[in-house]
């Protein structure tokens, strides 16, 4: 949580809300560099006769060790630069441009954080496979082409540099899908030694490196090292991604003529207090990658860089750019994306992903910075969060009122207000005597407990934690190399760098069962405030000038520092079982590899209706670039919702991937039987319904870590040829089989437009009714329910029993639903492990997939490698032997059928079926008595 508005009284303060304050944050006015290079951009001439100063070096062109390099010669200043192109397994560029012979090192980057195995995991494809031919054209510079392979289509994949100015294309076939400074906008300020330098006094000279926001004064010590380079996408209407906005899914233009925001789109982690919605202002995480799709293809890009990053979006002037192409290509390119991406230091490092599918770009993108870590099995449950349940009476009670109402939940949270003072790592023992008693006795309703745990630490000598780490020198330094002092929960604060590995690996340490007072295995951590925030800083967070271990300026590594503190949690909960356990850590900040170290939420959102539309963009848009485990605080963080908007956004909330409700201090109380009829009866089943499809999400994320693939999904992923769902959010897939539709206007009854974008049955989830696509279709729609519809061609897999939580279900019996289909293969996949160990990295898991053809349901082992049939594949397999498939529901079926053949390990049987024709044809199997964990079929017979 944030409160902007803080008057500091001594060590305690008092708040006030207010919306956000525009003035507090900068535009790109307010920033020199950002301002310096959309200038640079808007002086450069047409790309039918572009002028740069940027030229490749003759005969500095090479191909070794898989690597193109090149020199770019600055002509105006005498500065070069080495660019280099490597070609990685599958399919992706990277190019890297920095000074030749800078005066001092620039930062080379945050790879070494976001990168999954660093920057020395990168698998290079080897030279035996590239070739590089080079072709002089009349101005007597050359253009050269490196051949490096195909992708998943077949069509061959080429990088194209040419010298005068210089940029790059890559090619699929022969059509350009990605290209780099095609538009001359790239711009790179090369470091100065500041003592060569005349010294003047005049300080509006540029000579003078500060830099002046409100009260606050950037010193810049390093001077300028800004750089901004455009980025195109040919062929591309619409572009994804570059989270974390309150900006929709489809991305807006931000320069030209018809142009829906004025400022670029900023990456800069902040504590934005009541965020406005609709516009490209920073939030409290970054991703700097952004994917392109049209009906042809997608393509993506991952841009990494750590400092405050600019991106400007803008459409292609048609007819000029396809004249070009044409000259040069002879294809037709109607339409482009352009972007223009400025970054304050660093390198320019870019990856580009070529496609040619949303899957491809997706494990492209996971082959870099990895995937998203399989939750605990808890964790996908409801959590139930307030700032602040105030006592142990209060959990309690909370916790017993969810078994009087029988709903179902996992999680309970305390905030800040649980500490001795916002001492992390400590008890208020007045409130909290017995924190273990409490999690024992959350513990035997299979419930567990989340306490927050940020990363400033309170100024006090007498504070186990700021004396330790005070001494050790573990704080965030000052540029005078004094320790870092700022405001924040406690008051007088210091921040741990975490960029210090030995640092970050004491902290990890403070989660041991013996340091950690009052923790016990079912206890986890949620860290808030980590862009960092610092109450009284510029834009509410840290000075740029501040320095990290071995004299990194904060500025560098801004945007990681959020992903560090989630990292450092991570490992803790981690390393404090003998046997290490999967960590549950929430985080508010975050960047490209944080989904390796747990969850992240939107932020501090309001209880209106808006911010229940903008949640569904938010999350799609994380989903797209990786952040799969994200929601949105339920309810609405500040203000009361009223019951309607509370019930409405639990019913969206059960189809995100992070479920919390989460409310703001001074708000009321709103656990969901205190809203009274209709809406409890509304809200348990909502809930109910995400319990009974937890083996589907289970399913969803352990695909999500093998592939990285979205969890939730927007319409286009799954039907990439209809051009009519690009830009909606109106619904949305969960997974493949399911599609969702938000209500997110008030009033009890409301008409929801659906699209089924294809020729295909889509079934009501409810009524089992069809329909066929392609066809918008008006979907009345009452408080009861939000529209939800299954693909034909999907089988869902559920457990049908209501329990007390998660942990109770875990030996429950399945149903499958089977929505069948004639346009395409009918299947399913199930997933299922001990929901907490690593042993299903072993082998330890059950992955099950069912096939429906010909009537008949076969169930059988989905891929396993050969080294997965342990000892652990075994042993687990026997824990599960005795569960079975208690139900098989097929909807969508013409005929009528009596009964059904089992068999199973040879052995064929008889049971009956019952079908109804009523709605679309609907026939149970009810209790075929097979497991799950073995090979079987059953034939539907007339
Ligand atoms: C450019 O720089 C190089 C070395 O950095 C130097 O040798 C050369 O004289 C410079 N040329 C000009 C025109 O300043
Ligand atoms: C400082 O530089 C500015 C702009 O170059 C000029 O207008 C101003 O007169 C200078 N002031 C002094 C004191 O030299
Ligand atoms: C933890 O609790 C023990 C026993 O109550 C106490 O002796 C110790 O000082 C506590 N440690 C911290 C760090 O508070
Ligand atoms: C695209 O989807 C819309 C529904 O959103 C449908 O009306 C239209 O027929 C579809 N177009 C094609 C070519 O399938
Ligand atoms: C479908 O099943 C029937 C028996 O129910 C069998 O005779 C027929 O050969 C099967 N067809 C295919 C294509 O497997």
């Amino acid at each position: 949580m944030l409160l902007r508005n803080v008057l500091f009284l001594g060590v305690g303060f008092v708040y006030f809300a207010s919306p956000v304050k525009n003035e507090d944050f900068k535009k790109c006015k307010d920033s020199k560099f950002c301002l310096l290079h959309r200038d640079y951009a808007s002086s450069t001439k047409s790309p039918n006769n572009l002028q740069t100063n940027y030229i490749i070096a003759k005969d500095s062109v090479n191909l070794i060790n898989s690597e193109l390099s090149a020199h770019i010669i600055n002509s105006a200043q005498n500065v070069t630069l080495d660019l280099k192109a490597s070609f990685l397994e599958g399919g992706l560029v990277r190019v890297r441009v920095q000074e030749l012979n800078p005066p001092f090192p620039r930062f080379q980057g945050p790879g070494k954080y976001s990168l999954k195995n660093g920057e020395e995991g990168l698998k290079k494809i080897p030279e035996t496979k590239i070739s590089l031919k080079s072709v002089s054209s009349q101005d007597g510079y050359k253009s050269h082409t490196v051949a490096y392979g195909s992708n998943s289509k077949g069509a061959s994949l080429t990088l194209s540099l040419s010298e005068n100015p210089w940029s790059i294309r890559l090619l699929e076939n022969d059509t350009p899908i990605l290209e780099l400074n095609t538009l001359g906008y790239f711009n790179f300020e090369h470091l100065q030694d500041k003592k060569s330098q005349p010294q003047e006094s005049n300080s509006t000279s540029p000579l003078d490196w500060s830099e002046n926001f409100k009260s606050w004064t950037d010193t810049r010590p390093k001077g300028p090292q800004s750089f901004g380079v455009d980025i195109s996408f040919p062929g591309s209407t619409n572009v994804y991604g570059i989270p974390e906005h309150a900006s929709s899914l489809s991305l807006k233009t931000t320069k030209g003529e018809n142009r829906m925001y004025d400022e670029p789109y900023r990456l800069y982690n902040l504590d934005v207090f009541e965020f406005a919605l609709d516009t490209p202002m920073a939030l409290y995480g970054s991703v700097p990658v952004m994917l392109s799709h049209s009906k042809d293809r997608t393509v993506g890009v991952f841009y990494m860089n750590s400092a405050e990053t600019w991106v400007d979006i803008s459409k292609a002037d048609v007819s000029k750019v396809a004249n070009i192409y044409n000259q040069i290509l002879g294809n037709q390119n109607k339409v482009a994306t352009n972007t223009h991406w400025i970054s304050e230091s660093g390198v320019m490092d870019v990856f580009l992903m070529p496609g040619p599918t949303a899957k491809d770009v997706f494990s492209q993108y996971a082959s870099l910075v990895g995937t998203t870590q399989l939750p605990r099995e808890f964790s996908i449950g409801y959590h139930q969060c307030r700032w602040n349940y105030l006592d142990q009476n209060d959990v309690l009670s909370v916790n017993n009122m969810f078994d009087v109402h029988g709903i179902p939940y996992d999680v309970i949270w305390l905030d800040i207000e649980h500490t001795d003072g916002k001492r992390y790592f400590t008890w208020d023992n007045a409130k909290f005597p017995d924190p273990i008693e409490m999690q024992n006795t959350l513990d035997h309703s299979g419930r567990k407990l989340v306490n927050v745990l940020d990363p400033h630490i309170k100024h006090d000598d007498n504070y186990y934690i700021s004396k330790q780490a005070t001494e050790k020198g573990y704080f965030v330094k000052r540029n005078d190399g004094s320790d870092y002092k700022g405001w924040c929960w406690p008051g007088d604060s210091n921040w741990i760098d975490y960029t210090n590995e030995e640092a970050s690996e004491w902290v990890s340490q403070q989660f041991s069962y013996d340091r950690y007072n009052g923790s016990t295995p079912n206890l986890f951590i949620w860290n808030d405030m980590n862009e960092p925030s610092v109450f009284n800083g510029p834009e509410i967070t840290m000075e740029k000038d501040n320095l990290h271990f071995g004299g990194v300026e904060h500025r560098d590594i801004h945007n990681v520092y959020g992903m560090l503190v989630h990292k450092a949690t991570s490992e803790g909960l981690r390393k404090r079982d003998k046997i290490p356990m999967r960590p549950f850590v929430l985080s508010r900040a975050f960047f490209s590899g944080s989904q390796r170290y747990g969850a992240v939420w939107t932020g501090d959102n309001a209880a209106d209706w808006e911010h229940l539309a903008s949640s569904t963009d938010m999350v799609l848009t994380n989903n797209l670039v990786g952040m799969h485990f994200i929601g949105a605080d339920i309810g609405g963080f500040f203000g009361n919702p009223s019951p309607t908007l509370l019930t409405r956004w639990y019913q969206l909330g059960i189809w995100h991937p992070f479920f919390r409700a989460h409310a703001h201090i001074d708000t009321k109380r709103r656990e969901p039987w205190l809203l009274g009829e209709p809406y409890l009866t509304h809200i348990r089943e909502a809930i109910k319904l995400r319990y009974k499809l937890l083996p589907y999400w289970y399913t969803l994320f352990y695909e999500a870590s093998k592939t990285g693939i979205p969890i939730v999904r927007p319409m286009w992923v799954e039907f990439p040829e209809n051009t009519s769902t690009f830009d909606i959010t109106s619904q949305f897939m969960v997974g493949s089989g399911l599609i969702v539709a938000p209500v997110t206007t008030e009033g009890d009854s409301v008409t929801q437009v659906i699209k089924f974008p294809k020729e295909q049955i889509f079934f009501d989830f409810f009524t089992g009714e069809s329909i066929l696509g392609p066809e918008t279709k008006d979907i009345p729609t009452l408080l009861r329910e939000i529209p939800v519809f299954a693909v034909g061609g999907s089988i869902i897999p559920t457990r049908e029993r209501s329990r007390r939580s998660s942990h109770l279900m875990r030996n429950d019996p399945y149903t499958l639903n089977i929505y069948a289909s004639s346009f395409k293969e009918i299947k399913g996949t199930l997933y299922l492990d001990d929901g907490n160990s690593y042993d299903y990295t072993n082998g330890g898991y059950i992955y099950r997939e069912f096939v429906f053809k010909n009537a008949t349901l076969y169930s059988k082992e989905a891929e396993r490698p050969e080294s997965e049939k342990s000892a652990e594949y075994i042993a687990f397999k026997k824990s599960k032997k005795n569960i079975r498939v208690e139900r098989v529901v097929v909807k969508g079926m013409r005929n009528s059928f009596t009964k059904a053949i089992i068999s199973e390990n040879g052995v064929n049987r008889e049971v009956e079926v019952t079908c109804t024709q009523k709605i679309s044809g609907v026939c149970t199997v009810r209790d075929p008595g097979v497991l799950i964990t073995e090979d079987w079929s059953i034939r539907l017979i007339q």
